[in-house]
């Protein structure tokens, strides 16, 4: 396979530039001298972007009429635009799928000069492992969430554009890094001194910091892969979580109480925390679907094959990675 080249100085679309992966691609790529034209909503927190540095466009994704009279400039775009969090399964799917499907046909009509578009997907479409047997590219999908489900739907999508347009799906584990908001809650409790261990299951999952996933999403639109392939991406480990409790504490110099919530409880919380934001506009961050993730011991995945065919090398193990972000949160007083 040939070296890939470089994306410096190229004109590039990302969506979801707002969000958490979205506002630290769009960083790096400011940093490689790229024009950056990020699709953002007349709702969303652009405390994240510079912009006087980014061109902004105004729409919904979900919404067909988006518009879209930039595209033909556009030579890679970054699909990161997703919903993590909803209160509906067809809110999830209206997102995490439709808005593909409105994106890419776009795409196929005005951006003829397309070089590469980076799916943003997730381990989620693909579900759980079994124990000891992280799942790759060969692995069958069989999400356990709403979300996981739009993830594959959207995915399916991505697979039915690709041979009419250059794509390349990556599927992230949990990411963590500066910004974040939902791992930081778990680094809040450990700070307070509370370890809250959901379920009894010893749970092992694969992560990646978020500029090690940024690197991969930089390197995955140069490297000459076949369009439509599916690529896990992760920094080449699997943690228990208790060894991630165990870094988050001794980074943090705390020794936490532990905290247990029985299986039997989780649904029902779930559901209780459904339950009190029904008139809230926004989802709670533990429902009874983020319970059915919780519940499965195994959220691991192998990424070597991303790592063979673009020649990528992660950056940051969990230590460093962690180092860095609870940096990042003291210094912005989160912490
Ligand atoms: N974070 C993780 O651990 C993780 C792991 C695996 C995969 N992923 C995937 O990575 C992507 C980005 O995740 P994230 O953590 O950065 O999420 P995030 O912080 O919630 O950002 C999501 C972005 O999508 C935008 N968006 C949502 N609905 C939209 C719509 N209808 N039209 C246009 N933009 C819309 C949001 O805009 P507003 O600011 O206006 O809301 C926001 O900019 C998602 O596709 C997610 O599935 C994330």
């Amino acid at each position: 396979m040939n070296e890939p080249t470089s994306i410096d100085n190229s004109t590039v679309l990302v969506t979801g530039a707002s969000g958490f992966i979205g506002g630290h691609i769009v960083q790096s790529l400011l940093d490689k001298k790229c024009n950056v034209h990020c699709l953002v909503r007349r709702s969303s927190d652009l405390r994240w972007l510079d912009r006087t540095r980014v061109k902004l466009h105004f729409g919904d994704l979900a919404d067909p009429l988006f518009l879209d009279d930039f595209l033909n400039q556009i030579d890679y775009v970054f699909h990161c635009a997703g919903l993590t969090q909803a209160k509906s399964r067809k809110e999830y799917f209206r997102v995490n799928a439709d808005a593909c499907q409105n994106l890419y046909e776009k795409c196929s009509d005005a951006g003829k000069n397309l070089k590469k578009i980076v799916h943003l997907s997730s381990l989620a479409a693909v579900g759980p492992a079994l124990p000891n047997a992280p799942v790759n590219e060969a692995t069958p999908c069989k999400p356990v969430t709403f979300y996981g489900k739009s993830k594959l739907a959207g995915e399916k999508i991505a697979g039915r554009f690709s041979s009419s347009l250059p794509i390349t799906i990556l599927r992230p584990p949990v990411v963590y890094g500066p910004r974040e908001t939902n791992f930081f809650t778990f680094l809040k409790g450990i700070t307070k001194g509370w370890n809250v261990k959901m379920g009894s299951s010893q749970r092992v999952l694969s992560l990646i910091y978020v500029q090690d996933l940024v690197d991969a999403m930089l390197k995955a639109a140069v490297c000459p892969t076949e369009s439509g392939n599916a690529y896990f991406i992760t920094d080449g480990n699997s943690y228990s979580w208790d060894l991630v409790v165990k870094t988050a504490s001794n980074l943090l110099n705390v020794k936490p109480r532990t905290l247990r919530i029985p299986d039997s409880l989780l649904i029902f919380i779930g559901l209780f925390l459904e339950f009190i934001s029904i008139y809230r506009t926004t989802p709670p961050l533990l429902d009874s679907q983020r319970m059915i993730d919780i519940r499965q011991s195994t959220w691991t995945a192998s990424s070597q094959k991303f790592f063979d065919d673009c020649k990528f090398d992660p950056q940051y193990d969990l230590q460093k990675g962690l180092e860095e972000t609870l940096n990042w949160y003291k210094e912005h007083q989160w912490l």
